[in-house]
């Protein structure tokens, strides 16, 4: 049967592209998107990660001409994590000043000057022996010894010139912690991103082989959170909020997407969302099996974390997304 008298139809506004592109609720810009990179010591690094198509370990010379290479493509915001640095109970070189995300912070400033935005993951676990991502006393991962190290690795950052610094330890009151050491060392401007609501998930296993990072006994949930809470996750974006975060983030974001929108509603600051390795390494290998269309899954899932609320996302794929021309 023909329906004769409609009144709805909700399909006039999907007739042609052109219709369709008028009413298309989110919008997506290159300006929103970061492209997380490792940096290891050394010279002529450019070492391909198995676990990570697409995704390299460079040396600071070989990381100028990889990010030569993104400016041109538009991507000016990258966030930096360093790899295959001495590993102590501590973490101590981890505040060096010559660490291999300090050293990549010197020369990209050197070659870039202020047209690129550089950010910097704080964090021990690539940096203790024990892969944990504070210090360990009595077997135990204690609270307030790590925020004081992660302070001064985020000093350290800021020294050699990040704009933006990126904790993602999940120790309580580290954005306090920071921020006063920043402040307190004349590095007032340097931003802070929280990694404010990091959930202890399965999807970050690809990054730990990347970054040589998994802990060597037990897990991260005395510290990361319960994949099952949805208030919590809200009550620690808050606090980051409260402690002086910029920038709110929820990690990872595709089994997130709840919390993204949560977070959205009840907080005023800019909300980030990272879509992680084993995110990123799902869709790579089922594409290179011919299971799905990469451009089409790795497009809608860019358009669900903003349509969700995210505003800005972290991602690997936008290397390709640029590349390609998919956005
Ligand atoms: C360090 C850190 C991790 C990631 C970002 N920073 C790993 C972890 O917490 O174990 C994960 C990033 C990714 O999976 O892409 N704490
Ligand atoms: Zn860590």
């Amino acid at each position: 049967m023909i329906p004769k008298m409609l009144i709805h139809r909700p399909r006039r506004l999907r007739k042609n592209k052109i219709v369709r592109e008028m009413m298309a609720e989110t919008r997506l810009s290159k300006d929103m998107f970061i492209y997380p990179l490792f940096v290891t010591n050394g010279k002529k690094v450019k070492h391909a990660i198995d676990a990570m198509p697409g995704v390299c370990h460079f040396s600071p010379d070989t990381l100028i001409i990889e990010v030569e290479y993104l400016l041109q493509l538009g991507i000016n915001k990258i966030l930096l994590f360093g790899v295959g640095e001495k590993k102590s109970p501590k973490g101590k070189s981890s505040f060096s000043a010559k660490s291999a995300v300090a050293n990549a912070i010197i020369a990209l400033r050197k070659a870039f000057g202020d047209s690129l935005y550089i950010i910097t993951d704080v964090c021990m676990c690539a940096y203790t022996n024990h892969g944990h991502c504070g210090v360990i006393e009595k077997e135990e991962v204690v609270n307030d010894a790590s925020v004081e190290i992660l302070a001064k690795m985020a000093l350290a950052h800021a020294k050699a010139g990040a704009d933006m610094v990126a904790p993602s330890d999940m120790m309580d009151g580290r954005v306090a912690g920071i921020r006063k050491k920043l402040d307190e060392n004349g590095y007032s401007n340097t931003a802070i991103l929280s990694y404010s609501t990091k959930f202890a998930s399965a999807y970050y296993g690809p990054f730990r082989a990347v970054a040589d990072s998994a802990p060597q006994k037990g897990d991260r949930k005395s510290y990361q959170m319960d994949i099952r809470n949805a208030s919590e996750a809200l009550r620690e974006s808050l606090l980051d909020e409260a402690e002086g975060a910029d920038m709110l983030m929820v990690k990872p974001a595709l089994a997130y997407l709840d919390v993204i929108q949560t977070i959205k509603s009840n907080s005023l600051l800019p909300l980030a969302c990272y879509n992680v390795s084993g995110e990123y390494s799902m869709v790579k290998m089922a594409a290179q099996n011919g299971l799905v269309n990469e451009q089409a899954i790795v497009m809608e899932n860019m358009y669900a974390f903003s349509r969700a609320g995210a505003d800005i996302i972290i991602t690997y794929h936008v290397k390709d997304m640029l590349e390609q021309k998919w956005l």
